[in-house]
């Protein structure tokens, strides 16, 4: 194995494919998931999680527990399912998993996983980042402890998503992003400037479904109403790639071709900013520099290639 990753995640149809996309790596250990409200409730997400993990033949093989369903702070958010999909998984009728959750709460497998394995462990967050926030104050070492940390979210120069100023996994829960984000580790940020860019056409969704894989053809079917969704975003049938984008760039199967080492902040007031990410990206105006004692490399960009790769694995892959 090239690379052992812990993900932190709210299993939403760009999660589903984004550890799809890692589970089909023979060179990848996904060594345990944790899930967090976002997309869908965390213990859904758990349990969507679950049964991507049987559609890839890991069923029982990896621990999934369930995180957070408020933010830091106790609020209970709306959850994005006009995205995903009532069920987080675009409507597409699932069976019962074939294994349960961890009786471990989110942020203790966390801590227990890198514990175990000092200095192994890639933690990938594709979610709101309470759980990760969490873990900090469980175990403050945890950033000495971690190989890497690689988060799905933010804006450094474009519009959000969710809000003009705010990306949704930001925003859910700004104070635990500034909590994680601020924490001082080696941190890669990969924001909407990067995933917005990175772009799946319905052309490469129909090769998927009509594969002669069944994980293929499961990521077609999860992907239609996600499609229809970004239909409203992009004026035609595709979609962004999120959290594949992230998950690609944490186990170095993409590069960025543009990136700034820069301090980043997290707006937690009440006012139209909240859960913007104020990227010190100033350097820029002489020659994207990174900023001297900054430790979060945000990802501006990247080839935009990333779907046709996805869509090659998974339409390849045979559990
Ligand atoms: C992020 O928000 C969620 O809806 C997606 O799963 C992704 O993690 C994109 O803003
Ligand atoms: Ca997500």
């Amino acid at each position: 194995m090239n690379k052992t990753v812990l993900v932190d995640c709210d299993t939403g149809v760009d999660d589903a494919i984004s550890l799809l996309y890692l589970l089909a790596d023979p060179d990848v250990e996904v060594c345990a998931v944790t899930t967090v409200f976002g997309n869908i409730s965390a213990q859904d997400a758990a349990r969507n999680t679950l049964w991507v993990l049987d559609v890839a033949g890991k069923g029982g093989r990896i621990p999934v527990a369930v995180g957070s369903e408020v933010t830091l702070l106790g609020e209970a958010m709306e959850l994005a399912t006009f995205v995903h999909g009532d069920n987080g998984l675009g409507g597409v009728e699932i069976g019962r998993p074939s294994a349960a959750p961890s009786p471990l709460r989110a942020a203790e497998l966390i801590v227990r996983t890198v514990r175990e394995r000092p200095g192994q462990v890639h933690l990938l967050a594709t979610g709101p980042l309470t759980n990760l926030a969490v873990a900090l104050r469980l175990e403050p070492d945890l950033p000495s402890l971690v190989e890497g940390v690689t988060v799905m979210g933010g804006a450094a120069m474009v519009p959000g998503n969710i809000t003009p100023a705010a990306e949704a996994n930001i925003w859910h829960d700004p104070e635990a992003a500034q909590a994680v984000i601020g924490a001082g580790w080696d941190l890669t940020m990969v924001p909407l400037d990067a995933t917005m860019a990175e772009v799946m056409s319905e052309e490469q969704r129909l090769e998927m479904a009509g594969s002669a894989s069944p994980v293929g053809r499961f990521a077609a079917d999860v992907l239609d109403f996600y499609f229809d969704f970004y239909r409203g975003v992009y004026g035609r049938k595709s979609s962004a790639c999120h959290d594949v984008l992230a998950a690609a760039i944490a186990v170095g199967d993409v590069v960025a071709t543009r990136a700034m080492k820069v301090a980043v902040t997290v707006e937690t007031g009440a006012g139209p900013a909240r859960g913007a990410t104020i990227c010190d990206t100033r350097g820029m105006y002489k020659g994207e520099t990174d900023q001297p004692g900054a430790s979060c490399t945000v990802v501006l960009a990247t080839a935009g290639d990333l779907a046709a790769s996805v869509v090659r694995r998974l339409s390849s892959f045979q559990p």
